[in-house]
């Protein structure tokens, strides 16, 4: 990042040869390494990223979580970029954009699944004016991938693109289970990102002292003191660690987000069977340290305007069903936001520009499904019947099976055509996406 406010990247999608699980992976990324890199801009910064596309198959770029415009090359749903050819996208950030844990994955539909799985992600650090005083920083880009026996990418099956598939292996950029070290006393912060197709990260860091700072975007008003935390897939968290002395292991433990009535279980769990997996080990000792001292607690500046006293222009409901209908094939089920599926020739929700919503997101079907809405972030403003107390933000929201969610959302700061959809990639791929117009 230059000091006029300019970022200029030129991320290469390629085939890539690492080692992974004992064995020479064939797999992609972007400029020869998963993940790809870090893109770190401030609000008021122009991101100027030159894509090239070594694929072999049709590819795009999409900035998730970025308040930026949908207009012209910025939507990358509706921009496709074919093989060998290259493709320039400028998102300007407005000033007061959030500061927040992003990301940026490809968008081509359907393909998503298949190349974010295979290695197409990488993390965007949108900083804060006052980031809190920590002796490091680190970005854990949490990943799944299975591989077949001679290391190339494993064909999904069709119950894997139902459910949404989980790799076998699970990678924290890149590596199995790597090691963090740090001295006692070391306060860092960690952001996490969930880029895995389907995988929810029920995350633990026992024997450390951990504090949530916010989800997604913007910051708590105070951090919170947590045993877990749930990254639904595109969810990212950021959190505040206070090394104390020992080996403790980053871990997730299963969740269960549903299954399709009728069929098999999921197949969620570890190898131990209980569906723990270590994802990384802290491993802390030395000399203590003299960590920097606390920033008093405060939310992060700037943050988006609180909407729980706001007027209301217009509710909506938008279902996100899964059916299995007469006459579908086995294996054939449908994906659907208020039974349709993915058309981008379809406009399916206008909004007014300028006003704010409530949406309140259904699911009736007996899995979870992580609602994401591109450019304008939202405020849950109800969750399992209840209010939260303090302003939550997210870009993707988990629907429970059988659930609901109210949020609130503000159209500010731009026009212009755009989609929501399940974040569990599989399901997007088969079209549990919808477009909305903001005009
Ligand atoms: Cu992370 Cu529309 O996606
Ligand atoms: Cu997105
Ligand atoms: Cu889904």
């Amino acid at each position: 990042r230059s000091t006029d406010g300019q970022l200029n990247v030129r991320l290469e999608a390629s085939p890539v040869s690492v080692p992974l699980g004992g064995l020479q992976a064939s797999i992609l990324g972007y400029n020869g390494g998963v993940p790809g890199p870090t893109l770190r801009v401030r609000g008021g910064d122009t991101l100027q990223i030159e894509l090239v596309n070594n694929l072999g198959v049709p590819t795009n770029l999409h900035v998730h979580g970025l308040h930026v415009s949908p207009q012209g090359n910025g939507d990358n749903v509706f921009v496709m970029v074919p093989p060998g050819q290259s493709f320039s996208y400028e998102h300007r950030l407005p000033a007061d954009h959030p500061s927040g844990t992003y990301w940026y994955h490809p968008h081509h539909h359907g393909m998503v699944a298949d190349q974010v799985s295979a290695g197409l992600f990488g993390a965007i650090i949108v900083e804060e004016e006052d980031a809190p005083a920590v002796s490091r920083e680190r970005i854990l880009v949490v990943s799944d991938i299975t591989l077949d026996g001679s290391g190339a990418l494993a064909e999904a099956t069709p119950m894997d693109r139902m459910l949404g598939r989980e790799g076998r292996l699970v990678l924290v950029n890149g590596h199995s289970n790597p090691e963090l070290s740090a001295r006692p006393g070391e306060r860092e912060r960690w952001r996490i990102v969930n880029t895995c197709v389907a995988r929810y990260l029920r995350l633990r860091l026992d024997g450390q002292q951990w504090e949530l700072l916010g989800i997604d975007l913007a910051r708590f008003p105070t951090p919170q003191t947590v045993d877990e935390v749930l990254l639904a897939p595109g969810n990212r968290a950021d959190v505040l660690v206070t090394a104390t002395a020992g080996v403790s292991a980053l871990r997730t433990s299963y969740y269960n987000r549903g299954s399709m009535a009728g069929m098999m279980g999921r197949a969620a769990r570890g190898p131990d069977g209980t569906g723990d997996l270590v994802l990384a080990t802290f491993s802390v000792s030395g000399t203590p340290a003299t960590a920097p001292p606390a920033s008093p607690p405060m939310p992060a500046r700037p943050a988006p305007e609180d909407l729980r006293n706001a007027v209301v222009a217009a509710r909506r409901q938008l279902t996100l069903a899964t059916g299995t209908g007469m006459g579908m094939g086995m294996g054939m089920m449908s994906f659907t936001i208020n039974g349709r599926t993915f058309d981008p020739d379809r406009t399916d929700t206008v909004v007014a520009a300028g006003t704010v919503e409530e949406w309140t997101l259904l699911n009736p079907s007996p899995m979870d499904h992580p609602f994401h809405l591109h450019v304008w972030p939202m405020q849950v403003v109800e969750e399992a019947g209840t209010a939260p107390d303090s302003a939550t933000w997210r870009d993707v929201v988990n629907i429970p099976a059988n659930g609901q969610v109210k949020v609130r959302i503000s159209f500010t700061g731009f026009t212009g055509r755009s989609v929501y959809h399940c974040h569990i990639l599989d399901h997007e791929d088969q079209g549990m996406m919808g477009v909305i117009d903001v005009r």
